[in-house]
């Protein structure tokens, strides 16, 4: 898919993570379930973009998995990734539409919190050089703050992906409903400096349409909520009924 393609009439795109079906073949280190027909079958129940993290150690997603998504994905592959000069490498020779920048550690569950811009902007500024250059659209993952909504703005990057985790894990309604103004101010804000607006992580069946329904919101990222649907209802289902709780949120 072109990067010129990105804002076609779709008014929120659902990209799923399929890093998990990934998971569940590495338990094994056989060649089952196979994340390229997982990301077909996403496609069917109505994905507007597949997404896969391809980390450092490589626990789920291996780099024959990304090249086999880029020949068969009809959408667009988003691959997440870190920083680092092995996978900028990798991702400047594959090229796939859209690459959004995570911070790592190895020994953490998933990611947690979102880019740490302060610490050394530069770096994070050559990366997304080095993307753009390739023609890679690049969003950096960062947490709902003004100054990391404007770092990212300095970094050039196309977009950001604001980290829903805190609205996600909040302990109550209140907590949730102040997580939630935070990622609205941060995504008008956003979009006032140029960026498009993604949002991802922890997003559930049952907390999707608040964040969905903010007016800035261009693609959501939803990758454990729905590869854990699919284990029961088959991924085409969960996608589709993931979909239309945004295309409802977005009334
Ligand atoms: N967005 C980013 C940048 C992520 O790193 C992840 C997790 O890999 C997600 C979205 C998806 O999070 P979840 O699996 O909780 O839906």
């Amino acid at each position: 898919m072109a990067n010129s393609s990105f804002s076609h009439l779709i008014d929120c795109r659902l990209c799923v993570n399929i890093d998990h079906v990934a998971t569940v073949r590495q338990a094994r280190g056989t060649d089952e379930p196979d994340p390229v027909r997982a990301a077909v079958l996403a496609e069917l129940g109505g994905a507007n973009g597949i997404t896969v993290h391809l980390r450092e150690d490589r626990r789920h997603i291996q780099d024959r998995d990304v090249e086999l998504l880029l020949g068969t994905v009809r959408t667009f592959v988003n691959l997440e990734l870190a920083a680092e000069e092995e996978v900028l490498a990798l991702a400047e020779r594959w090229r796939p539409a859209q690459a959004t920048l995570v911070p790592e550690k190895r020994e953490e569950l998933t990611t947690e919190g979102g880019l740490d811009l302060s610490a050394d902007p530069a770096r994070i500024a050559a990366a997304v050089a080095r993307l753009q250059d390739a023609g890679i659209r690049t969003s950096l993952f960062i947490d709902p703050d003004p100054a990391a909504v404007d770092g990212s703005a300095e970094a050039g990057a196309a977009a950001i992906e604001l980290h829903t985790g805190e609205y996600a894990n909040a302990a109550d309604q209140a907590a949730a409903d102040q997580e939630l103004a935070r990622l609205e101010d941060a995504a008008a804000r956003a979009e006032a400096a140029g960026l498009g607006v993604h949002a991802g992580h922890g997003l559930t069946y049952e907390n999707v349409q608040p964040v969905a329904a903010i007016a800035e919101c261009e693609e959501l990222n939803i990758g454990h909520s729905i590869v854990s649907r699919s284990v029961l209802v088959g991924m085409e289902r969960a996608v589709l009924e993931m979909s239309e709780l945004v295309r409802e949120a977005r009334g």
